[in-house]
């Protein structure tokens, strides 16, 4: 479903004497299989936001190749629009003043979702996500939790093969975060969606991956299961701990400094 083969993103920055070049990603490779749920970590900084950027289409690489659903997601985004849906956890897509419902009519014009379908997943997830409450209710005025669950509710209006998460529990109290952990997990068992997620948030990861890639320096670090990554620590650590040592360079298999 997702195909990375030796992609690469870099960006220059700074004027002058001070030009430089950022690899944020950096010769990157995995695969992920339709009805997958991985977790892609890594530190602030790792590459973890363009590597989305560049799986949506929002972002060309500047080396490699990616496939998603067997789309080239710079060359075909609109096609890819299609068969995927993302959540940026730290901003919405949602308009600002209007009603949330309003928001939802928006996109399945442009979305071009058929009325009934539209009709009958919109019921499905304000009921799974319970958004009765505030369906009327201006997004400015949402809480956190209610505007992510409504974000989530946008990227899956269209019923997309694949869900790609950017944080979307950051900033989210336990209750929330339970109701959407609950809900993703319900997602991808009962109607097969593709899943990937990041978070810094390891209780995400433990509750809902049976795989975890890790990324620092741009660079995959770790791609397995999530035994096979706490297998990498002594054993009685956390998986908070586990995690830090890859982050910090000092256990096998991470990725050398650039
Ligand atoms: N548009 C951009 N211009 C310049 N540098 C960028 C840009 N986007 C990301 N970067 C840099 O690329 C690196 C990876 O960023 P990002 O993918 O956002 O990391 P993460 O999401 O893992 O925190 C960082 O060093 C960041 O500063
Ligand atoms: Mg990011």
């Amino acid at each position: 479903m997702i195909e990375v083969d030796r992609a690469g993103r870099s960006f220059t920055v700074g004027r002058g004497s001070a030009r430089r070049t950022v690899h944020a990603v950096r010769d990157l490779s995995f695969t992920v299989g339709a009805g997958e749920f991985v977790g892609y970590l890594g530190p602030n900084g790792a590459g973890k936001s363009t590597t989305i950027k560049m799986l949506t289409g929002v972002l060309a690489p500047t080396s490699g190749r990616l496939r998603v659903a067997g789309l080239d997601p710079t060359r075909r985004r609109t096609a890819l629009a299609r068969r995927i849906g993302v959540v940026f956890g730290q901003r919405t897509t949602l308009w600002w003043d209007l009603p949330l419902k309003d928001s939802f009519q928006l996109i399945r014009y442009l979305y071009k979702v058929d009325r009934i379908d539209f009709r009958r997943r919109l019921d499905e997830l304000a009921g799974l996500l319970d958004l009765g409450s505030f369906m009327d209710t201006p997004v400015r005025q949402l809480s956190l939790g209610q505007r992510m669950r409504g974000d989530v509710t946008a990227a899956l209006l269209h019923d997309p093969a694949v869900l790609v998460l950017d944080e979307p529990t950051i900033g989210l109290d336990v209750v929330s975060k339970a109701a959407m952990r609950d809900f993703l997990r319900r997602l991808n068992a009962e109607r097969g969606t593709t899943v990937l997620l990041t978070t810094h948030d390891l209780g995400d990861i433990e509750k809902l991956c049976r795989r975890v890639m890790l990324i620092d320096h741009g660079r995959l670090g770790f791609d397995g299961t999530l035994d096979e990554l706490r297998a990498t620590g002594p054993d009685g650590d956390s998986l908070e701990e586990v995690v830090a040592r890859l982050y910090t360079g000092s256990a096998p298999g991470t990725p050398a400094p650039p």
